[in-house]
């Protein structure tokens, strides 16, 4: 028998549902991966570090030029003083830093607040880590905290709260005014934010917040970000966790027995990326609006309604004018007979009920993809 602690998880309906849309031949808007290529210099620069033979382990948490490149990044962005030796540890992706600095933070019965909907890796990393998530409800129609639900969430036992900012899968980008509220409870509480910005460049609404230059959060603050997104590389697996020294060393041993390090070619290449200029990011959220707009202009269209996201590269729409069915069999039936493949809303939330009649569409795409996407959408109402 499989040992009890898996026995909650369930398969990744993401990823289940990117093999439905391969056997339906259908446009997959279902995982947030793009299907256009990353930035060439990277990709040279990979090559060259694998030609140039560095080929074998980086030090466990991360080459010193990534770190570096790291550190320099979140001075230049954020004014944020980040000590590559110190602070910064180079991870497995984003999804690797998130279960390593549970792992590392987090004891067996301590409450972590989640808010929901959330990116549906995070419930599994509360149960390995032994923690019970607590949830708070981000509200519909627009997504926005209620302050007392989440003042009310806070109690003796909260270690830790997480917080996604461009948030995945509503795409709000939280206010300055909600960051706040979020430390001030942190720092009242003695509890730790930890974040994933690995949205941080794709916003097309508000200005990214990270929690840790707030007064009193950079010492309660582990902030996670990575290169999947921003460097549209979600293969390369690169991510990394900045945080205060002694959480850093208790970070970096558990993720040196959970993966050793991050493959070192590709860190070679990501030290270049990060050190790319303003004009880089501009037009990746450029890029990233036209295909919002794309995608909303379709959802709008074919009856869907949503609140247009304002980061991230998600719509959450409800189809309930459309379908009474429910969101897993809608999600099915759209890849099959639409060819369009989705993720059911019930993957975002730990009660399956409350996603029901929400579907998400990610259009991290070409826009000629979109525009596919978009003329299938048009025939949903007659096929219903
Ligand atoms: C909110 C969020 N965090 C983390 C990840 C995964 O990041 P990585 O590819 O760096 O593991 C995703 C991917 O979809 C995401 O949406």
């Amino acid at each position: 028998m499989p040992a009890q602690r898996t026995a909650t998880f369930t398969e990744s309906v993401i990823r289940e549902m990117t093999r439905v849309a391969a056997l339906h031949n259908a446009i997959n808007l279902a995982q947030g991966f793009p299907d256009f290529p990353m930035p060439e210099p990277m990709k040279d620069a990979a090559c060259t570090a694998i030609h140039g033979d560095v080929n074998q382990y980086a030090i466990t948490w991360g080459s010193p030029p990534l770190r570096l490149a790291i550190a320099e990044k979140y001075r230049r962005w954020y004014e944020m003083e980040v000590d590559p030796d110190r602070h910064v540890t180079v991870t497995c992706g984003a999804t690797e830093a998130m279960a390593a600095v549970f792992l590392a933070l987090i004891d067996p019965g301590d409450e972590v607040i989640v808010l929901e909907p959330f990116y549906e890796n995070y419930g599994p990393d509360a149960i390995l880590a032994g923690a019970r998530p607590v949830f708070v409800p981000m509200e519909r129609p627009d997504w926005r905290l209620d302050p007392d639900r989440l003042r009310a969430a806070f109690s003796d036992r909260t270690k830790a709260i997480v917080v996604n900012t461009p948030h995945n899968p509503t795409g709000r980008v939280l206010t300055r005014d909600e960051v706040s509220l979020i430390a001030e409870l942190c720092v009242k509480h003695d509890v730790w934010a930890i974040t994933d910005e690995i949205y941080e460049h794709i916003r097309y609404a508000g200005n990214h917040h990270p929690i840790a230059t707030w007064p009193g959060m950079r010492e309660r603050t582990v902030t996670i970000s990575g290169l999947s997104k921003t460097f549209s590389c979600t293969g390369w697996r690169l991510g990394y966790a900045v945080a205060p020294e002694r959480e850093s060393a208790a970070i970096r041993k558990v993720h040196d027995f959970l993966t050793v390090g991050a493959p070192a070619p590709l860190q070679a290449a990501a030290a270049v990326g990060m050190a790319f200029d303003a004009d880089y990011y501009n037009h990746l959220a450029l890029d990233y609006r036209a295909r919002r707009d794309v995608m909303c202009a379709a959802l709008a269209e074919a009856g869907f309604t949503f609140s247009v996201p304002e980061g991230a590269y998600y719509v959450l729409a409800d189809y309930t004018a459309l379908s009474d069915k429910d969101d897993v069999s809608f999600a099915k039936w759209l890849t099959a007979e639409v060819g369009v493949a989705t993720v059911p809303g019930s993957s975002f939330y730990s009660d399956r009920a409350l996603g029901r009649g929400l579907v998400r569409f990610a259009f991290c795409k070409k826009l000629e993809t979109l525009q596919g996407a978009a003329e299938r959408l048009m025939t949903l109402r007659a096929a219903v």
